[in-house]
Order: C-alpha cells, then structure tokens, then sequence
C-alpha cells in the first residue's frame, strides 16, 4: 500500500496572523491612495507585465510571506488605482471600504443565491435589498427580481422577460421567422444590441431613435412607433437609459413611460449607471416616470460605490421574471414560504452566484439611504464644478451640461486649430496623459467628434484635483501640438 501524504491543513490560513497581514495590505493601498502623491496606473504595456507573470505552474506551495510579498510588490503598485483622487476614468467605483471588507465575509460563508436551502439568510437578504430597490423605484407590491453580474446581465434579463411577454411559446417554440423589434436611444448602451442579438431577434429588429441634447427625442419615438404599428410591426420593448454611457444624460421617463403605457409597449429601463439618483433628493426628480417601467437595471456597482459586482434587474411584477426563466429543476428548487419561492435561481441567468446583496446591505446599516444619497450628490457636485472650471477657460470647451458626475468635453487650446486636427489630438492627449500617471481619464466620441470624458467615481477628488487635471491636460495639449508644428 502507498503511503498517503497528509497534506498541510489549509485551514492554518484561517487564524489572526495571516487575516491581519491581508488586511494591512489593504489599508496599506487605501492609505496610499488618499493624497495625490502617487500614480493613478501604470506606465508598462500589455507584454511587459504579461513577461513578469510569465512562469511555470507553481507546484507546490510557499510560505504565505512569500505570497504576499508578490502581492504587495508585484499586483498592487500596477492595478489602477481607483481610490486615488486624480483617478476619474471608467464607471468603476472607489469602493466603499465597509463593502470592501464584507467581501471576505461573503467569500467565507460562500453562500450560493440560486437556492434557498445554500444561503438561508442570504437569499432572504437579497430579497429584502431587492423590496427596499423596488420601492424607491415606485413599483408597486408585485414588484421583484435579483441580483445579477452587471447591467449587461440585468439588461438582458429584463429584455428576456419582455420577450416572454411579446412571445408567451417562445422558451418552447424560439421566435418564428418575423420577430418583434427593439426600440431604443441612439446613446444606449452596447449591452441592449448585444441583448437583442442573443435573445434570437437579430440585431437588425434594433431600431435606434435619434437625440436632442444626448437624450432619446421623444417626438421621434412617437413618430417611430406610428411608423412600426402602420407597418404591422410588434414593438416587444423600449428601452430608455437613465444616464447614458456617454454623457450620464437622463432620457425623460415621464413622456416615454406614458407613451409606452399608452401603447402597451413593454417598458425597459437601463438604469445601471443612474437609478441609484433614487436615492438622492436632489437628484431623484430625473427618474420621474420610472414607476412606468416594466423592468430596470441598476448597479449598485457605479453610482452606490460597491466594490465590483453587484447589479441588479427588477421587474414591475416578479411573475415575469419567473415566467422568462421558466425552467423545471426539481432537485433544486423546492423551498415556498407563504407562497412566494427564495429561491433566486428561478429569477436568474445564473445558477450557482455569490450574494452580492450582503455588501449592499451592509452599506445600507452602515450609511444608510440618505448617506449614499449624499455621496451622490458629492459625485455629481464635483462634475459641476469640472463643468465651472471648464467653462473658465479658454482652452477647453465644454459639450454638455452634467446631470450626473460624467461629463464630455473638449481640448482646443490656442483656438488656431481645426476640427480634424483636434480629434487625433484629443485622443493622443488622453493616451500621454494617462501614461504619464498623475491622471486617469477617458475618451469616447460625440456627434462624430473626439472629446475628452471624466466620470467621477471618487468621493476623495476635491476641487483642487479637477483644477489639476485640466492644467496637466492643458500642459501635455500644448506640448503634443507643438510637436505637430514640427512635423
Ligand atoms: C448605461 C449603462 N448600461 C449598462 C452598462 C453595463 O454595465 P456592466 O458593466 O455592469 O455590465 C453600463 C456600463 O458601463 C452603462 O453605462
């Protein structure tokens, strides 16, 4: 008989020792972020830090030291850092350091969402955050829905139920030779084609409407769905955003919430980026009509400030859902309390998922609705204070009113150069700031233009940090133009 190894008990990881150097190491990073001092990301390309991790299968363990020691050396001083005041990039949070440190909770108890009997409290959890999410949003005692991985998934989920509704044989049959169309802003996110694509539709039924003021123009939805009923056409959804990708513009509900009605067209609200405005009084009158939708997106994951993921899909009526992943799977999903089932699996794209709520909630205990709130309204404050420095000047101009805490705008300089010399500029201006570190923006393109973009994600950007940015962006622009004087 072979002598079987005891292998060392991964469970030695578990005590105090080793807990407290993770965490130092964390503290460590958020301490590290909170002045300007340091990089905002890292100055190597692709290939250079691809080389460094370039190595054969480790197998056999080391000591923990050694582990973290190549955290600490090797992964943190190059992820981008988020929590840096000058880091005003994608729509990715400064996370919430009470949500961080819940994550390592979730991770232990290991809890999975799709049925009751894995994750007693916390499907239960999740149902609550969800009851507490649908009724900011007006949507009534029918209303239900569960976590997803993001606003791609919620979106798609709520198009799915849309199309459970326009199509009731559709799991069964699929969606016969002339499918109903989707119709939606020209600033949607890409997720809604994407959706349209995979639901079988062909994303040739996605109809865009066209904008005024980067907002969905109502006259032409109207005109649009006039044109699709003459021509026989079923109209499975709308799709509005509220706050768009682009320019965190928000597409007025109240007119196509009452249009939709009207119609019995299935409302679909993209609310990833904005819905969390929900919880800010100063801010929630742009989501006036989203008691209309049918189903929304939300991402607690942008604008609540959670560590990535947590999104959720909601509907008007939870029967939807659960009609639109209709699915038998007795092994599993058996667990009825007073009628209404925990399991989340049967709401889901997902079987097997972390509970994402518990961070939500914990945020919630720990700041409540008025605190996030206010740290919104911080957020979108900083963007108008961009918009007010921006305005100031004479070598940027600005594209667009905030509504939220992303805003477009554009450098031009001396004012002597042309628009087709501008947009390589503006584009090679974001590339050299970002590399050089003391900065992070995007970019992206408006009305055929290249402009400049910051969403600001950061509750530690001050004043000082955005009046900053612009004088470094001002300073590599000059630099960049006189090279191309030169050539
Ligand atoms: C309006 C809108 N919808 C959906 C998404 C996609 O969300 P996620 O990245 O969480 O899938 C985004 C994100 O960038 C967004 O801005």
């Amino acid at each position: 008989m072979p002598k079987l190894e005891i292998p060392p008990d991964p469970f030695d990881d578990a005590g105090m020792d080793v807990a407290e150097a993770f965490m130092r190491l964390v503290v460590r990073y958020f301490a590290a972020t909170a002045d300007s001092s340091g990089r905002v990301s890292t100055a190597l390309t692709p290939g250079e830090l691809a080389r460094r991790f370039d190595e054969p299968l480790p197998q056999n363990g080391t000591s923990i030291e050694a582990v973290l020691a190549r955290l600490e050396h090797e992964v943190l001083p190059d992820c981008n850092r988020l929590t840096h005041p000058r880091s005003m990039g994608h729509q990715v949070s400064a996370p919430l350091p009470v949500a961080v440190w819940t994550e390592a909770l979730t991770a232990a108890v290991n809890q999975s969402g799709a049925v009751w009997e894995m994750s007693p409290v916390g499907t239960v959890i999740e149902t609550q955050v969800i009851r507490w999410m649908c009724d900011l949003a007006g949507l009534g005692p029918e209303a239900g829905g569960t976590f997803t991985s993001g606003g791609t998934e919620a979106t798609f989920a709520g198009l799915l139920a849309a199309r459970q509704a326009a199509i009731p044989d559709v799991w069964t049959r699929g969606v016969g030779a002339n499918p109903p169309v989707v119709v939606c802003g020209e600033h949607a996110h890409y997720g809604v084609a994407r959706a349209i694509g995979e639901l079988g539709l062909g994303t040739d039924r996605a109809v865009a409407i066209p904008s005024r003021h980067f907002k969905m123009d109502v006259g032409a939805l109207e005109q649009e769905l006039d044109r699709l009923r003459r021509d026989g056409r079923t109209v499975m959804a709308v799709v509005a955003t509220s706050g768009t990708t682009a320019t965190g513009s928000f597409d007025d509900l109240e007119a196509i919430g009452r249009l939709c009605e009207a119609r019995g067209v299935w409302l679909h609200v993209d609310g990833a980026h904005g819905a969390s405005a929900l919880l800010s009084g100063t801010h929630r009158h742009r989501l006036a009509g989203i008691q209309y939708a049918r189903s929304i997106a939300w991402d607690p994951h942008k604008m609540m400030l959670m560590p990535l993921t947590a999104s959720v899909v909601l509907v008007r009526d939870e029967r939807d859902l659960e009609a639109a992943f209709s699915q038998r799977a007795p092994y599993l999903f058996h667990a009825r309390d007073g009628g209404r089932r925990f399991d989340q699996g049967l709401r889901s794209f997902t079987c097997s998922r972390r509970i994402d709520a518990f961070k939500v909630w914990v945020a919630l205990q720990r700041h409540g609705a008025n605190g996030l709130g206010a740290l919104y309204n911080h957020l979108c404050a900083n963007a108008g204070t961009m918009h007010a420095l921006l305005t100031a000047r004479p070598d940027f101009v600005t594209i667009h009113e905030p509504e939220s805490n992303i805003l477009c705008f554009r450098w031009i300089g001396d004012g002597t150069l042309n628009d087709e010399r501008l947009d390589p500029l503006n584009l090679r201006l974001r590339e050299a700031y970002n590399r050089a570190g003391t900065g992070w923006i995007t970019t992206t393109m408006l009305g055929g233009r290249r402009v400049l973009r910051v969403t600001l994600m950061n509750p530690r950007t001050t004043a000082t940090d955005l009046a900053r940015t612009l004088d470094d962006l001002s300073e590599i622009g000059k630099q960049l133009q006189a090279e191309d004087n030169i050539v």
